[in-house]
């Protein structure tokens, strides 16, 4: 919890995410990115998701120690576009434990993983979430994001044991 005494300063350390580091991550995650949170979105979130960004990029997989608790995490990795000469800063995951939210942490970890992106020549860095997640929409718009693409998500079943209404078998 944090200290809520006037003028009393959060003591936040942002690092670079070790391995021991992983189930703390995944357990907030599990926290924030509920099956509410991403019930639109086609990603979710699970130890894979973790573990591949880790393994690939993890100088832009950074966590937030707050009193020596892992407090929040952001994973990035950049992306390098055929035909552009534009390299592509991708924040995939940026979560805050929820009991100490609205405290700069999200911020903390955001100005980092930019910077590292930019050292690695990033020029645009993109984000994605749902339409109605407020939080993160207020988040990133008051870090300068904007150009919000719209973005359709179509499904369709595949299960086969369903027939169309009206079919007959045989
Ligand atoms: C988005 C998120 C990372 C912000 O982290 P945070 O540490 O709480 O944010 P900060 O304290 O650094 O910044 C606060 C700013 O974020 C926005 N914000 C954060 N929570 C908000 C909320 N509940 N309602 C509205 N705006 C909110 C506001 O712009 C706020 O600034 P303001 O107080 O001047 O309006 C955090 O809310 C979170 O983990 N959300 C769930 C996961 C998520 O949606 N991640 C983003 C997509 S991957």
């Amino acid at each position: 919890m944090l200290n809520s005494e006037p003028n009393h300063q959060p003591k936040i350390r942002i690092r670079e995410m070790t391995i021991d580091d992983l189930p703390h991550v995944y357990h907030i995650g599990e926290n924030i990115f509920t099956a509410e949170y991403s019930s639109t979105l086609y990603r979710t979130w699970d130890e894979y998701e973790i573990t591949t960004l880790f393994n690939s990029d993890n100088e832009l997989c950074l966590v937030a120690e707050l009193n020596d608790q892992i407090a929040g995490f952001a994973l990035g990795t950049t992306v390098d576009k055929h035909h552009s000469a534009w390299k592509y800063g991708y924040l995939v995951w940026l979560g805050v434990r929820k009991d100490v939210q609205m405290h700069n942490i999200g911020e903390r970890l955001f100005r980092e993983i930019k910077r590292r992106m930019r050292e690695q020549g990033a020029r645009i860095i993109i984000i994605d979430t749902d339409a109605e997640n407020r939080a993160a929409i207020n988040f990133f718009k008051k870090h300068g994001f904007g150009n919000v693409e719209k973005h359709v998500y179509m499904s369709m079943n595949l299960d086969k044991t369903k027939k169309p209404p009206g079919k007959r078998n045989g």
